[in-house]
């Protein structure tokens, strides 16, 4: 595990961006498992920025999305696809009919984990995958708990998941219960893993994810076992360090 320090958000979200933006020039049929929440914006308006300088290109690169809440169709402004569209895919170059979210308009859970794990297999595996950190040590919506999950699953979202997010909803009422998430095997499988990490308010998590002990309690903590991670944190997020 690499823990690459930044001054700022700022300077975060280019040295992330200069990861992935290495991933697609070496391959440029890459495949990205990216993520949502507030720390990687700066990392897309980044690439953004890169690709409409002409330095990127995401034509041939497709991509899987590491979670979805359960419930919200993909028009809606909470919606995990919205904010990729908006926050992404709109800007760039990627053909979108290469780009997946697990579909949170299915009802039967079992069908739509199925579903999403063929997916995911079908497009060969992750080349990258891009990851956020929940405030409870969660990756995607892998919420603490006893045995790590797997493959995709339906979740019942911690109340400090839903309490962090709620700033998202007009209430917090709105917050969706369930979400469906990539599992941590999938996570664990991408040949490379960036974590974002970015405040003050992660200092307590980030600090047990690296120096704690590996746990489905933590399940960020077992990136440790992965052969290639970087953490991509600023100086906020390692003060605890
Ligand atoms: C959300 C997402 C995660 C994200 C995390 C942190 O609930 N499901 O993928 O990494 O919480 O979000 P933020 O970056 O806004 O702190």
């Amino acid at each position: 595990m690499t823990i690459c320090r930044a001054k700022d958000y700022k300077e975060l979200s280019r040295k992330a961006a200069n990861v992935i933006a290495a991933q697609v020039i070496m391959k440029p049929d890459c495949v990205l498992g990216l993520a949502t929440g507030s720390s990687p914006i700066g990392t897309y308006e980044q690439l953004i920025e890169w690709y409409k300088k002409g330095d990127l290109d995401f034509s041939k690169v497709s991509s899987v999305n590491l979670d979805e809440y359960k419930g919200l169709n993909p028009e809606n402004d909470q919606s995990y696809r919205y904010f990729m569209n908006t926050h992404f895919f709109d800007h760039v170059n990627i053909d979108k009919a290469n780009t997946s979210v697990p579909d949170g308009l299915e009802p039967d859970s079992d069908k739509a984990c199925r579903k999403y794990d063929e997916i995911i297999e079908k497009s060969g595996g992750v080349d990258l995958q891009l990851l956020g950190l929940g405030h409870n040590g969660h990756i995607g919506f892998n919420e603490p708990c006893d045995i790590f999950p797997s493959g995709t699953h339906c979740v019942d979202l911690a109340p400090s998941t839903i309490e962090a997010n709620k700033r998202f909803f007009a209430s917090e009422t709105d917050v969706p219960r369930q979400a469906y998430t990539m599992g941590i095997r999938s996570i664990m499988l991408a040949k490379k893993i960036v974590v974002v990490v970015s405040g003050e308010d992660k200092s307590d998590i980030l600090k047990k994810v690296v120096c704690g002990p590996i746990t489905p309690q933590v399940p960020a903590s077992i990136l440790k076992l992965h052969p290639d991670v970087v953490i991509v944190a600023d100086e906020a997020a390692l003060s605890k360090m």
